[in-house]
């Protein structure tokens, strides 16, 4: 009688397990098809052509005589952009400057200010007047020099609103110099430097992670607020890259050189609104988010960031 029952149990949810089955495979092979194409249309397709200079005549990059940010000038440079140069120091800027003028036979300007002060903004407000300006890369930021607890930080004090400052008041400022004639414009294009250690919280690099957190959900709010008007806000989520930032000296296919790194990212742009920027990037930033449970991601980020405490602080007792 059991054995009776049990048979025409399976027989009477056959049917429906069997469309379930059928749906959840159907869904599966939807959606690997999708991830397939788009990661095609991205990092082999690309959209190289969208920066140009029809989305105006200037190209504007915070932190430009360094790593990232010098790359960026230098490949917008390369691609007809006059360029305006804003970082700390003159010297460096006239150098970075001369060195795109010979090299690209483009206009430049520079603006040396410390984007760790917050009485700036007039200066490059006048500096930019009157620019027909289609590119702004955000991309000035500072780190740790290690890892370090909260309350261990030198100088904590100063250190909280410089890299505030640096990190997000930059951010946030240059945007709304730069983003309302954009809007008149109806396009343009901001690029915002943000960082991997924004996607999930990084122990010991804490106040850094939270301010790279801070400029990726800055960037995709406004790009929801204002893509309709035909401005693209990019949220750029780089992993380890080799500069001066990250003393990688030696650059590795996961740890690229910043013009490979700008290269691989100005492809993305228009087709992602938040990107790791660089297919091995792009592949590191899905495990850590989808395959890896956040908790142990944050553990391991502890374990790292330890270890590199030790390591600095041994060497430097060592000095
Ligand atoms: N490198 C990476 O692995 C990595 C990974 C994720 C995200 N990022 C982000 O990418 C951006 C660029 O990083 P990077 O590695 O290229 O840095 P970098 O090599 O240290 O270069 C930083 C640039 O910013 C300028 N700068 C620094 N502090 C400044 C200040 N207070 N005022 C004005 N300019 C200042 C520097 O100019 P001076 O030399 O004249 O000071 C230099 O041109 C940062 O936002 C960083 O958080 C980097």
């Amino acid at each position: 009688m059991q054995s009776f029952d049990m048979e025409a149990l399976l027989r009477a949810v056959e049917a429906p397990l069997y469309w379930v089955g059928a749906f959840t495979a159907a869904w599966v092979s939807v959606w690997l098809m999708y991830r397939l194409l788009s990661g095609l249309r991205i990092w082999v397709l690309g959209n190289g052509q969208l920066i140009s200079t029809k989305l105006g005549k200037w190209a504007v990059v915070t932190g430009a005589t360094d790593g990232i940010g010098k790359a960026y000038a230098e490949e917008l440079a390369r691609r007809g952009f006059a360029m305006m140069l804003i970082s700390r120091s003159q010297e460096k800027l006239d150098d970075v400057a001369h060195s795109l003028e010979s090299r690209f036979k483009v206009e430049t300007k520079t603006i040396a200010v410390d984007f760790g002060s917050i009485d700036i903004y007039p200066k490059i407000e006048a500096g930019l007047a009157g620019l027909e300006i289609g590119v702004l890369v955000n991309n000035v930021g500072i780190s740790y020099t290690y890892p370090e607890f909260f309350l261990n930080v030198p100088d904590l004090d100063n250190f909280i609103n410089t890299m505030i400052n640096v990190n997000i008041t930059s951010v946030c400022q240059m945007t709304r110099l730069v983003l309302p004639r954009m809007v008149e414009r109806s396009k343009g294009v901001i690029l915002n430097i943000s960082s991997a250690s924004g996607m999930y919280p990084v122990p010991l690099l804490t106040i850094y992670s939270s301010t790279k957190a801070f400029v990726d959900f800055f960037s995709r709010g406004l790009h929801a607020e204002y893509k309709s008007k035909g401005i693209i806000i990019q949220s750029v989520l780089p992993f380890f890259v080799a500069t001066k930032m990250t003393k990688i000296r030696k650059p590795t296919l996961d740890k690229p050189t910043p013009e490979r790194y700008v290269a691989a990212e100005l492809t993305t742009v228009g087709l992602q609104s938040q990107t790791n920027g660089y297919l091995p990037h792009a592949i590191m930033g899905w495990v850590t988010t989808v395959l890896v449970p956040i908790n142990l991601v944050i553990h391991f980020g502890m374990q790292m960031g330890k270890a590199q405490r030790a390591g600095y602080l041994r060497r430097r007792k060592q000095r």
